[in-house]
């Protein structure tokens, strides 16, 4: 029995789905979801609050502030509602409905930024109207998810250790970028204690992360329109870019197996799936699904979303999904060892 008192103390760490079945590669799948923040941004978000907290920058009186497209945002309104903090969370027009939704349900106050800066888009406007926030209150308190230590550090101090307790004889990590808070934390703890493990950072087409040129992107959490303040490359083996569209495909191709995951899934997995096909080895593989499908359901799984924003993406059965082969369902990832 897990018994909490506080929303933040619960988190699954442990549950992996075995994606052969669905796709025919050896490729485990590290759930982040499982937590009442419903996403694996729970991790940074209590790592920040708390290195403010023993800092003596965060206090009682002071409201918490952030530039988030949704997931931390959540994690911090359900941080900030449990301690007792006031926060704004300062999104923009490309953040789901119900991800807003969730957040005031939580009591936080969300300001949605619709007019791009001239420098840095929708993501250099939300940062200016923080700062300008800032500057006017000094009660303000803002964590900076885009360039605070803490962000990665809760993945050096919790998922990348989870993963390699589960798989110590780790080949591969595909890990999705956003801040690259998750992927720079993991790729750290793993040079340091297992440097034999290849890391491939997955991010999406239009994101500015690795260089690219910039260009539309419809789905939170992957990709930036500026380059990451925690990024460096030199711990990275690869880099794939992912399109949306594919990305897209592969999360309908989930659902079609009962797995209802987040677009940012739909990409790691989309790439990590590729690069595996590319190479006639046989390795332990992980990628990590940052969250669940649900926050998408007025997105990737909305026929009416995807005739405006991707024309020719279907909900319905994948073309060229089989039957699901009879199996025995696993229930521990150490007896498939
Ligand atoms: C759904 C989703 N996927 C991926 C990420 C990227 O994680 P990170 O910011 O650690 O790179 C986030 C971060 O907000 C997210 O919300």
């Amino acid at each position: 029995m897990t018994v909490v008192s506080a929303p933040e103390a619960f988190n699954s760490d442990d549950l992996y789905i075995d994606l052969r079945t669905v796709f025919h590669r050896a490729l485990y799948l590290k759930c982040e979801g499982v937590n009442f923040a419903g996403s694996i941004k729970l991790k940074p978000a209590t790592e920040m609050v708390e290195a403010a907290e023993r800092e003596g920058a965060l206090k009682p009186g002071s409201v918490l502030v952030e530039s988030s497209s949704g997931n931390l945002g959540v994690a911090l309104s359900m941080i900030a509602a449990s301690k007792g903090y006031r926060f704004v969370c300062v999104t923009d027009s490309r953040c789901n409905d119900t991800t807003k939704q969730l957040m005031a349900a939580l009591g936080a106050e969300v300001h949605t930024v619709t007019t791009p800066a001239e420098e840095g888009g929708l993501l250099g406007a939300r940062l200016e109207f923080i700062r300008r926030l800032c500057a006017a209150d000094n009660r303000y308190v803002w964590l900076d998810q885009y360039a605070n230590p803490n962000n990665w550090r809760a993945h050096y101090n919790s998922t990348a250790p989870a993963i390699l307790r589960e798989f110590p004889d780790l080949d591969v990590l595909f890990v999705g970028a956003g801040t690259t808070g998750t992927l720079m934390g993991c790729a750290r703890y793993l040079r340091e204690r297992h440097p034999g493990v290849r890391i491939v950072a997955v991010d999406t087409a239009g994101s500015v992360s690795f260089g690219r040129p910039a260009g539309r992107r419809m789905i939170p959490g992957l990709g930036m329109g500026m380059r990451p303040p925690l990024l460096d490359e030199s711990y990275l083996d690869d880099v794939l870019i992912v399109e949306e569209a594919d990305a897209i495909r592969t999360c309908h191709r989930l659902a079609h197996r009962g797995f209802l995951f987040g677009g940012s899934t739909g990409t790691v997995v989309t790439g990590a799936i590729r690069w595996l096909a590319d190479r006639d080895e046989e390795l332990t593989a992980v990628t990590i699904a940052p969250d669940f499908g649900e926050r998408y359901i007025d997105t990737v799984y909305n026929q009416a979303w995807l005739d405006e924003h991707y024309p020719g993406a279907m909900l319905g059965v994948h073309p060229r999904l089989r039957p699901a082969p009879r199996r025995p369902v696993q229930r521990h990832i150490r007896a498939l060892a």
